[in-house]
């Protein structure tokens, strides 16, 4: 069962590879149950690469019953099992690491370069939570004579994730690492435009020998989403995506079984160059900061504020960057960056950019749509821009931001605080007792100083305030996914 669902795939740096198009659950890929498939787009060029087969209610709940099935059983194993597959499958990526960035640069559109990168996290996120299993305590909590009270730190039960495309390999391990190193059982659904490096995975999830029904991986559409966000069998649901969907999936947890919630959404992360900055250093990062990953970075450093007595320095500085970080082909080692990862995104992206012209920004690079097939946008910066406009307010997730002058701390920091935001913040400055105030003061989950964009599997990550709740990765990943379980005895009496 399930061969047929494969699909001979060669990538554009000639690797030929077996694409699964099934859904994956229980160990097997099968067809969905209505029989309905999806298109799956290469944004480089526009091409057609597979059609995949569309998880609806019905698959997801095929899904849920495998992964309820295998839950106690699962959720019993012994830890460090748990943590040797865990380990195992990290190997196993590492050795299909050169398919897996080649199938996330045609799926998604990101450079060759950036899929590596992506692929080297996914293997360290996978070590660090196989480390984790069986290092998962409570407490013996001293009461009294009379009494003797512990904890135990319990798994969930089935839980639902729903992730986006601009990391589709990566964010799944930010998922799948912490909920199956404490013993969750597992139904993941990818992003339509970006679907398949999470069934390459899947692949390597049952060679290693996960149990059936403990990993299921499914391909469908936002409604697919909602009702796994309104499954009364689904214990939690892990969402990263846009603030307006993870409101919908947190009022559908609320108006279906309370199931418990973590969201990482949007931002419109300051970054901050002060006067005593290293402009070369800071001016690198800012260029990461806005470029990598197209800009279709949650945390992308999409408004820059500068002191203004090195403003023109930068700005000089700047333009010089972005005009050599030209994006082309994921494949061509001098692209600095791929397309947009759908004909949607790069819409949404042009249409800010005409946004920004209105409202009357001064653009000081890029602006346009290049000139070929594909998806592709040029750098661009805006200058002259007020608090008030829209592309300084709103999440536009594309290689576009806003340049603005400032003078004093506080100023800069009522700037960076006024948004509905909170996921990131950058700063750059060579005095200690500077950095570490303004990094105190800034209203962010995560503050980068004299970097940006720089993730670690050890380090946490989620947002403040609109950003979203709960963390991923670091060991606050895990606390989504246990809940304590408290026991108290009782008639402890001498003898
Ligand atoms: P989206 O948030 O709608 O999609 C993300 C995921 O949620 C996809 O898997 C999608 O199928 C699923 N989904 C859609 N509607 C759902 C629902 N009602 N219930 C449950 N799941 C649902 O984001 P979209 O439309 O692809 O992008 C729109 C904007 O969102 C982007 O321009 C960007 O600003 C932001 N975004 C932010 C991301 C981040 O990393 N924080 C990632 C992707 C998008
Ligand atoms: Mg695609």
């Amino acid at each position: 069962m399930g061969s047929n669902t494969f699909v001979t795939v060669k990538t554009a740096n000639g690797i030929e590879y077996q694409q699964p198009t099934g859904l994956f659950i229980n160990n097997e890929f099968v067809p969905s149950i209505s029989g309905k498939k999806f298109a799956v787009e290469n944004p480089s060029n526009e091409d057609h690469i597979v059609d995949v087969y569309e998880a609806e209610e019905a698959d997801v709940d095929v899904a849920v019953d495998a992964a309820e099935k295998v839950f106690d059983s699962w959720a019993n194993e012994q830890p460090k099992k748990r943590g040797l597959l865990l380990s195992r499958l990290a190997d196993k990526i590492e050795e299909h690491a050169d398919v897996l960035a080649a199938i996330e640069s045609t799926d998604n559109g990101k450079t060759l370069n950036m899929a590596k990168g992506d692929v080297g996290l996914v293997v360290d996120v996978f070590r660090f939570y196989a480390g984790w299993a069986d290092k998962i305590y409570g407490d013996v909590i001293e009461t009294d004579p009379d009494h003797f009270s512990y904890t135990r730190r319990e798994p969930l039960g089935v839980v639902g994730q729903i992730i986006p495309w601009n990391f589709p390999l990566l964010l799944a391990s930010w998922k799948l690492g912490p909920a199956l190193a404490t013993g969750n059982t597992v139904v993941l659904k990818s992003a339509e435009s970006t679907p398949l490096s999470a069934l390459y995975l899947a692949n390597l999830v049952k060679e290693v020998g996960f149990p059936p029904g403990v990993v299921n991986i499914i391909s469908g559409f936002g409604k697919t989403g909602a009702y796994i966000a309104s499954h009364m069998r689904i214990k939690k649901v892990a969402f990263t995506g846009s603030t307006a969907t993870g409101r919908f999936v947190m009022k559908a947890a609320a108006t279906s079984n309370l199931k418990k919630v973590t969201l990482e959404l949007g931002g419109k992360s300051p970054h901050i160059i002060f006067e005593d900055a290293d402009l070369e250093t800071a001016v690198e990062a800012v260029r990461v900061g806005i470029f990598f990953n197209s800009g279709e970075v949650c945390c992308a450093g999409s408004r820059i504020y500068v002191h203004e007595s090195v403003y023109d320095d930068v700005v000089k500085l700047f333009k010089a960057k972005a005009e050599q970080s030209a994006p082309g082909d994921p494949f061509e080692k001098t692209s600095w960056y791929g397309p947009q990862t759908s004909r949607i995104q790069l819409d949404r992206i042009l249409q800010y950019i005409e946004e920004g012209k209105k409202e009357g920004a001064k653009l000081l690079t890029g602006g346009k749509r290049i000139d070929r097939k594909g998806y592709y946008i040029e750098p661009t910066i805006f200058t002259d821009v007020n608090e008030n406009m829209k592309i300084v307010k709103e999440e536009i997730f594309g290689p576009v931001v806003t340049l603005t002058k400032f003078k004093t701390v506080d100023e800069v920091l009522q700037m960076a605080h006024d948004t509905q935001y909170g996921l990131a913040a950058g700063i750059h400055t060579q005095n200690l007792s500077k950095a570490l105030h303004v990094a105190n003061s800034l209203h962010a989950g995560t503050v980068w100083i004299n970097t940006f964009n720089d993730f670690h599997a050890q380090v946490p990550f989620g947002g403040y305030n609109q950003s979203g709740t709960g963390k991923e990765m670091g060991k606050e990943g895990l606390d989504a996914y246990t809940q304590v379980k408290a026991v108290r005895i009782g008639g402890i009496t001498k003898h």
